[in-house]
C-alpha cells in the first residue's frame, strides 16, 4: 500500500468513527423523521379538499390558529413562520445529507456494479432514496419559498395558485419524489435503530403508504385543478 492509499485509508476511517459523523448522523435521522411525520400529516390535511371545499376551509382555519380570532378566520402568520421552520429543518437535514453525497457518489458507482449481480431490495431502495433526495433538493425549496412568500390557502387561494398560477406541474413532480423519499427514509431509520426485524413486512407497509399516498395527492390535485377551472380572474376567497 503506498502513502497516497495509506492516507485516504486514514481520512476514510477517522470521517466514519468520528463523534462528529455520529451526531450528523443522529442529526439526519431526527429531521428526517420529524419530516417524514410532517409529510403524513401535511397530504392529509390538504386532502380534505376530497370532502368538500368547506371541509378543506375549517381544516386550513383550525390550523391557522382560527378559535384564536374574534373572526374565526385563522392568521395566514402562522403558515409563514411554520414555513420558515420547515425550511431550516429541511436545510439541515440537507446539509448533513450532502456531507455524504460524494462517498454516496462513489458507493453507488460500485452498488451499480452489484445491483446487476444480485437483487438486494435495501441496496435498492438506498439508491431510489439517493436519486429521489437530489430531486427535491431543488424542487422542495420552491414550495416552501412560495408558502413563505405567499401563505394564503383555501379551497379558491389554493385552486388559484395551482391551476392559474401553474403550482400543479411543481406539484406533480414533488409529489412521487417526496413520497417515495419519505416512506423509504422512515423505513430506512426504523431498520438502522432496530425498530424491528421484519424488514419483509415493513418493506410492504412502506410500498403500500407510498400507492395510497399518491393516490390521495394525484386525487386532491385533480380537485384543485377543477375548482380552479371554474373561477374567474380575480378570484374571491371561499366562505362557507
Ligand atoms: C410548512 C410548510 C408548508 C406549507 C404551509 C404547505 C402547504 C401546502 C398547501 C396549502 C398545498 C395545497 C396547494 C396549495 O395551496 O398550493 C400544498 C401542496 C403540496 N405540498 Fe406543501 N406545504 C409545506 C411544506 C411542504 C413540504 C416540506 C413538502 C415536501 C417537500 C410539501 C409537499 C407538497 C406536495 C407534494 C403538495 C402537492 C400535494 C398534491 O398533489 O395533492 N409541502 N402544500
Amino acid at each position: 500500500m503506498n502513502v497516497k492509499s495509506l492516507q485516504s485509508h486514514h481520512t476514510h476511517y477517522a470521517s466514519l468513527g468520528s463523534p462528529w459523523s455520529a451526531k450528523a448522523d443522529k442529526v439526519q435521522s431526527i429531521t428526517g423523521i420529524l419530516l417524514g411525520c410532517f409529510l403524513l400529516a401535511h397530504l392529509h390535511f390538504e386532502s380534505s379538499i376530497l370532502l368538500g371545499k368547506e371541509a378543506f376551509y375549517h381544516v386550513v382555519q383550525f390550523l391557522e390558529g382560527g378559535m384564536f380570532s374574534s373572526t374565526g378566520h385563522g392568521f395566514p402568520m402562522v403558515t409563514k413562520l411554520f414555513s420558515i421552520f420547515i425550511l431550516i429543518v429541511v436545510m439541515l437535514h440537507a446539509l448533513v445529507a450532502l456531507r455524504r453525497f460524494p462517498a454516496q457518489l462513489g458507493q453507488w458507482r460500485a452498488l451499480r456494479r452489484h445491483m446487476s449481480g444480485i437483487n438486494h431490495k435495501d441496496s435498492h431502495a438506498w439508491f431510489w432514496q439517493l436519486v429521489t433526495g437530489f430531486i427535491l433538493f431543488f424542487l422542495a425549496p420552491v414550495h416552501i419559498f412560495t408558502m413563505i412568500t405567499n401563505p394564503e390557502i383555501g379551497p379558491h387561494l389554493s385552486a388559484e395558485r395551482v391551476y392559474h398560477a401553474n403550482a400543479w406541474l411543481l406539484y406533480a413532480l414533488l409529489l412521487p419524489a417526496v413520497v417515495i423519499h419519505a416512506m423509504i427514509g422512515l423505513y430506512r431509520v426504523a431498520v438502522k435503530w432496530g425498530l424491528t426485524a421484519n424488514r419483509a413486512g415493513l418493506r410492504k407497509v412502506a410500498k403500500v403508504l407510498i400507492v395510497y399516498l399518491i393516490s390521495i395527492g394525484l386525487l386532491s390535485l385533480i380537485s384543485y385543478i377543477l375548482i380552479g377551472r371554474e373561477l374567474s380572474l380575480p378570484i374571491t376567497p371561499f366562505v362557507p
